[in-house]
């Protein structure tokens, strides 16, 4: 039997509650044992409490790991990446900066679609290898979960292929994924001024092989008008949830209240970005249970000034999930102590709130509260030792990934004992 204890931790931050989402002043509290200990029996976590506690059980057998009087969190959990995609976009950033607007250079054929383009001339190797790479950055930034949208094939073979793509990194045990379907990203190229008929493709072909092929937990697209209108939008999560996904929604990111009212119709599990929601969806939003991802890498990567409303959203009761959507376009950074950076000095969220947004409600939003998200017996041990004194470090000294040493089930992913 694999025993570990975890000791000399000067913050054990961990987020023990009780169970279901933070809301409110909940989200400041993040039940911190200092100097406390973990013990870990088979990868789960077994006892956790102050040092003295924690040593008084221990037996031969028990590996200790020496925190160095560092602080100890849950892993941070993704709730929004697209992790998989071929080559970059450093061009059109360029061309950003100079000017031209994310919408422009995606009306000519640029964005998703050249994203779309360069995934197709991968080959299967150069694009696990690329998607590798990135598993190495989200567990640099202390992330142990991600979950990882398709959207840069757009056909049904290479949706498939992408999906398959994510399920070989899970099966690599470094990070853990939660797949999702996000074939309605875009509408492809041979798809132009016909969105009618792709949507009749994903949901007549897609969709069914997906779910046959049990290659997704969550159904995504990108609703906007000029991309997945809501009358386009509403027939591919239908049919999604007919099959057995649960929903995810890019909602409101350049369209106030637009995506996020269609989210709360169909009871989505998260609406994503919001950027630009009012009140009054927030509203919707609390009564249908959909829980706000907010994206702030996206807002800064795209040098825009509108950040989601995260105080008005908390103070409306809502359970508030940050992440990072990385992806090669619009937010290309992997860093969740980035995101929380932005989510203090833009969104005005507390360090503690947004720990626990990426965190505790990331878990929830995923459907994975009762394994993941807090340091609580009978949880997978999934934990991180960050080169911090204080748990307040995280957002404040931006710009470095503090990380020391990643755990996933009690084994070290990344760092000196990996
Ligand atoms: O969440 N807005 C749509 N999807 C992504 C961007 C993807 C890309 O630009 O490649 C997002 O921001
Ligand atoms: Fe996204």
């Amino acid at each position: 039997m694999n025993d570990i204890a975890v000791v000399h931790c000067r913050q054990l931050v961990t987020l023990a509650g009780p169970p279901g989402p933070r809301t409110g002043p909940a989200m400041r509290s993040l039940a911190i044992i200092p100097d406390g200990a973990l013990r870990i029996r088979d990868g789960l976590i077994a006892a956790v409490g102050p040092r003295a506690d924690i040593l008084r059980s221990l037996s031969e057998d028990t590996a200790i790991v020496d925190a160095g009087n560092r602080i100890v969190l849950p892993g941070f959990i993704d709730a929004h990446t697209h992790p998989v995609f071929f080559g970059n976009r450093a061009t059109e950033f360029e061309r950003r900066i100079e000017g031209a607007t994310y919408a422009e250079i995606a009306s000519e054929g640029g964005g998703i679609r050249s994203t779309v383009r360069l995934t197709a001339d991968s080959t299967p190797a150069g694009l696990l290898a690329a998607s590798r790479r990135y598993t190495d950055w989200f567990l640099r930034g202390g992330t142990t979960t991600i979950e990882a949208k398709s959207g840069y094939g757009l056909s049904l073979e290479s949706e498939l292929h992408i999906l398959k793509t994510i399920r070989l990194l899970a099966a690599e045990c470094r990070l853990r994924y939660v797949p999702t379907f996000l074939g309605a990203h875009e509408v492809p190229d041979e798809y132009r001024g016909r969105a009618r008929d792709y949507t009749a493709i994903l949901i007549h072909e897609m969709l069914p092989r997906v779910v046959e092929e049990n290659l997704a937990e969550y159904c995504d697209i990108f609703c906007e008008p000029d991309v997945f209108p809501v009358d386009l939008a509403r027939p591919i999560l239908r049919a999604a949830q007919s099959l057995g996904l649960a929903l995810r929604i890019h909602a409101d990111q350049f369209t106030p209240d637009y995506a996020s009212l269609l989210a709360a119709e169909l009871h989505a599990a998260t609406a994503d970005h919001l950027e630009c929601t009012t009140p009054a969806a927030f509203v919707a939003l609390r009564a249908a249970r959909v829980q706000p991802v907010l994206l702030p890498g996206s807002v800064y990567a795209l040098g825009r000034s509108r950040y989601p409303d995260a105080r008005g959203m908390i103070a409306a009761g809502l359970p508030v999930v940050l992440a990072t959507d990385f992806n090669p376009g619009s937010s290309p950074t992997a860093s969740m102590p980035m995101i929380l950076s932005l989510a203090a000095t833009q969104l005005k969220m507390t360090p503690a709130e947004a720990i626990t947004a990426a965190t505790v409600n990331a878990a929830c939003s995923l459907r994975r509260d009762r394994q993941i998200g807090s340091l609580e017996p009978g949880k997978a041990a999934d934990f991180v030792i960050h080169e911090c004194e204080d748990y307040r470090e995280l957002p404040y000294f931006y710009g470095r990934d503090p990380a020391r040493a990643v755990y996933l089930s009690g084994a070290c992913v990344y760092g000196p004992a990996a």
